[in-house]
């Protein structure tokens, strides 16, 4: 049975003709497709006042952002609990701890209200992540940020051509960061960008992103390497390559296409499954989103059965997530009241979505959680 997976990537010839030329040129390491990648970006944002920084994934992302605003050992960072690991795990990379925080039941972005009853001394910055079609309410994020005098990464991992209030995301946050990894809106293979506010800080995640080494742009970006180089700060060896940004830019050429597709299909999946009794639907109508994931609450009991259902019947289904104080490593980490957390990681799940899905296979998908919904009910 051919299984219909959660996500897909949505790659044709122009992707493989642009990697093809990557791999010709004979530069596969960091150079003039990431200059291009990275203007390409900061266009399609209208970031006037950010610039972008790309790095090898998401997760590096979140690692040279913390240590951009000086998240160090004895520090704590507050995140929300239901968040990917790579952003505990970033934390943890740099010494500090993650303190975590409860989500709202109804945007899953942050709680800042009980976000306010965590901050300490030792409070250095907030990670705030958009999960998915609902975006954080980034004005308060900021008020938040200004009243305690820390930094806010924004993890905009789900929402890369979104928009909050008419702005693009990563055009406004404080330190931004996306990810282009292989289930992403739109992939590099492997990939990760961070939008900053000033030329000091680019110039900062330019070496630390270089195992440190002080490379100017004009041999960088140029597929050149400069052999005299000083070592000022601690750095890893994070940078994008060639072949990656190939791969992204010709992504982001069709992402007017891509996200158009991706809203249509979320928009047919709530219209639909609203109808069915036991689901509860994600409450947006999409405008202005770029949705990467599309997900539905299941009740408590029913989740993981008709997890088993759809899968029985040749279609997949993800979660995401498990909170970070599932986890072992994270099981003792300082946290606060997690009530709304629990309640989603329980109830959550996500449905395929790919940039070219048809709508016969939303009706498979949507029939086959129909049936599963008469066989519960008729149980009752
Ligand atoms: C919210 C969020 N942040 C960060 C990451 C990490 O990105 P990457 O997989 O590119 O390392 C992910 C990946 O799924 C994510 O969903």
């Amino acid at each position: 049975m051919n299984m219909i997976p959660v996500f897909k990537p949505f790659i044709e010839q122009n992707e493989i003709n642009k990697v093809a030329e990557a791999l010709n040129m004979g530069w596969l390491g960091m150079g003039s497709y990431v200059r291009d990648f990275e203007e390409k970006i900061k266009d399609y944002l209208q970031a006037k006042n950010r610039y972008p920084v790309a790095v090898s994934t998401g997760h590096a992302a979140l690692h040279l952002s913390l240590m951009l605003a000086k998240v160090g050992p004895g520090d704590e960072v507050i995140t929300p609990a239901f968040n990917n690991i790579a952003d505990f795990q970033a934390i943890l990379a740099t010494g500090a701890r993650p303190v975590f925080c409860d989500i709202n039941n109804d945007t899953l972005c942050i709680d800042l209200d009980k976000a306010e009853e965590l901050v300490s001394t030792k409070t250095k910055a907030i990670i705030v992540m958009d999960y998915d079609c609902i975006l954080c309410d980034h004005d308060r994020v900021e008020k938040f940020a200004k009243k305690y005098n820390i930094r806010v990464i924004h993890d905009a991992a789900h929402s890369f051509g979104s928009k909050y209030k008419g702005k693009m995301v990563g055009s406004f946050s404080d330190i931004c960061m996306f990810s282009f990894d292989p289930v992403k809106t739109i992939t590099c293979i492997d990939g990760g960008l961070i939008m900053v506010k000033s030329q000091e800080e680019v110039n900062a995640l330019h070496e630390m992103r270089l195992i440190g080494m002080t490379q100017p742009s004009t041999t960088m970006y140029n597929n050149q390497r400069a052999w005299t180089y000083d070592v000022k700060r601690l750095g890893f060896r994070y940078h994008m390559s060639n072949p990656h940004a190939a791969i992204g830019l010709s992504q982001l050429s069709k992402m007017e296409k891509i996200s158009k597709a991706r809203r249509t299909i979320c928009r047919y999946y709530n219209e639909k499954l609203k109808e069915i009794e036991i689901i509860t639907t994600p409450k947006t109508n999409f405008e202005d989103i770029t949705p990467f994931l599309y997900y539905i609450r299941v009740p408590r009991n029913m989740r993981d059965d008709l997890r088993k259902y759809l899968y029985n019947v040749g279609i997949d289904t993800g979660i995401h997530w498990q909170p970070g104080h599932f986890f072992t490593l994270f099981k003792n980490a300082k946290k606060g009241d997690l009530t709304v957390t629990n309640k989603i990681a329980d109830e959550i799940l996500s449905l395929p979505l790919h940039s070219n899905m048809t709508i016969e296979t939303q009706d498979i998908i949507i029939n086959a959680i129909a049936s599963f919904s008469h066989l519960e009910v008729a149980q009752v």
